[in-house]
């Protein structure tokens, strides 16, 4: 999936014989998963037709302060004083994400350089406060021109990230550099230079999700109802913070196909143990959202085993504590466990953090309404190891793994 997937992007569009290339663009960026918004500088509409942008985009194109179309439809209508409907620049520029000029030319690249917002396009530009990103699109000497040099300096000053003109030969029939990026290549750097920039980019990262059977005999098991939903989403979130993350899961129905994302699947809890022992020394982080069974058959039975007897025990012993053992052998890994209680909540998740060693503990309260297992939500205590706690309100399980993750940007900002 694209790092693109999910983002609201603003294009603004100046006015370059390069826009006719952004019909392409628009339909690129939107086949990413992006949702985008298209704003044009008056002349840019000589290029490329705001309905050709819209229909792509999917949403209106903005091209100036006010809404001619409303303009005209309502003076038609009644005769009476048009109410034209202000176009919000600010609203836009924080609504973004990443806004990406494309083409950018001398006179607009120079417009927001120097602040001048005579158009829809630089007040945006000026209220956007999500990175930026131009694709200038002129003529060679334009291009090589001090003066756009400076403007280009200038905008990389303020952080705006620049993608390069390519060469080739210009509408003009000169050849040289100053054609704008094709599509393709702007999407490209648009999603290396983001990945590049990802909070966890280099981290690696454990996570371990849904429960454990432990087998009574080939048919039977001790399970629990742990869904796995928690740890795959601490895993995308991870993922999509940049981390590449090795998910160890117990048997679920969830499937997870995320780039950056590696599944290992177990069943038991021995087999969760050895494959958590396995990759923890590579690993930055490791977060244990599994339910794991504390108890196991001491002798799982060859063969089905009958209804013969009026009564029947199974002998169960311990299994390992993945998390504590982890805890044991830890360098300079964070550690991140869970604790579902039912009582003494507080005193009892601090004991846990003392007794595996722990960086973070995540505690829910099964007394909580929409807390833990099988529920779409949870509500979650943070308490680090000197016992700081941070209380959330009752959330989906994606806004708790995301609030996870970020305890883990925090911890190596
Ligand atoms: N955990 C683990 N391996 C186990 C048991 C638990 O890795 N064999 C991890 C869980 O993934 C969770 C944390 O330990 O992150 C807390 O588990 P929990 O079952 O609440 O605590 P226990 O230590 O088992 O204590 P108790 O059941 O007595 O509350």
């Amino acid at each position: 999936m694209s790092v693109l997937s999910g983002k609201k992007i603003v294009l603004g569009i100046s006015g370059g014989i390069a826009a006719y290339k952004t019909a392409s663009l628009v339909r690129l960026l939107v086949k990413a998963g992006a949702e985008v918004r298209v704003v044009m500088t008056p002349s840019a509409k000589d290029f490329v037709t705001p309905l050709t942008l819209s229909t792509l985009s999917k949403n209106p194109v903005f091209s100036s302060f006010y809404n001619d179309d409303e303009k005209e439809a309502d003076s038609s209508r009644n005769g009476e004083q048009a109410l034209a409907q202000w176009n919000n620049h600010v609203e836009l520029g924080l609504w973004a994400d990443l806004m990406l000029i494309a083409p950018a030319t001398a006179n607009t690249l120079s417009k927001m350089a120097t602040g001048n917002s005579d158009n829809f396009l630089v007040a945006v530009y000026l209220s956007a406060k999500c990175p930026v990103y131009f694709a200038p699109a002129m003529d060679l000497d334009m291009y090589t021109h001090p003066s756009t040099l400076g403007s280009f300096q200038r905008l990389q000053q303020f952080g705006n990230v620049m993608i390069p003109a390519e060469s080739g030969e210009l509408a003009s029939g000169l050849i040289g550099q100053g054609r704008m990026a094709e599509p393709e290549n702007i999407v490209s750097f648009l999603e290396s230079d983001i990945a590049s920039k990802l909070p966890l980019k280099g981290k690696k990262i454990l996570v371990t999700a849904g429960p454990t059977y432990e087998a009574i005999d080939p048919v039977r098991f001790i399970g629990n109802h742990s869904s796995g939903k928690m740890g795959y989403d601490i895993a995308k979130e991870a993922a999509s913070a940049g981390a590449e993350v090795i998910l160890v899961s117990g048997p679920t129905h969830l499937t997870l196909q995320k780039s950056g994302v590696e599944v290992i699947r177990v069943t038991s809890a021995q087999q969760m143990y050895e494959a958590c022992h396995a990759h923890f020394a590579d690993v930055d982080v490791a977060v244990a959202a599994a339910a794991v069974a504390d108890y196991r058959p001491k002798k799982a039975a060859d063969q089905k085993i009958k209804k013969t007897a009026a009564e029947f025990a199974i002998e169960l012993e311990k299994t390992q504590d993945i998390l504590a053992s982890l805890g044991q052998i830890k360098q300079s890994q964070y550690l991140i466990g869970f604790a579902l209680e039912t009582e003494n909540e507080i005193a009892n998740a601090e004991q846990k953090i003392r007794k595996k060693n722990l960086d973070l503990i995540v505690l829910n309260s099964l007394r909580d309404q929409g807390a833990g297992f099988g529920h779409e939500t949870n509500k979650v205590t943070f308490i680090d190891k000197d016992f700081n706690r941070e209380s959330h309100d009752l959330k989906s399980k994606e806004a708790v793994a995301s609030d996870i993750i970020h305890k883990i940007i925090a911890h190596y900002a």
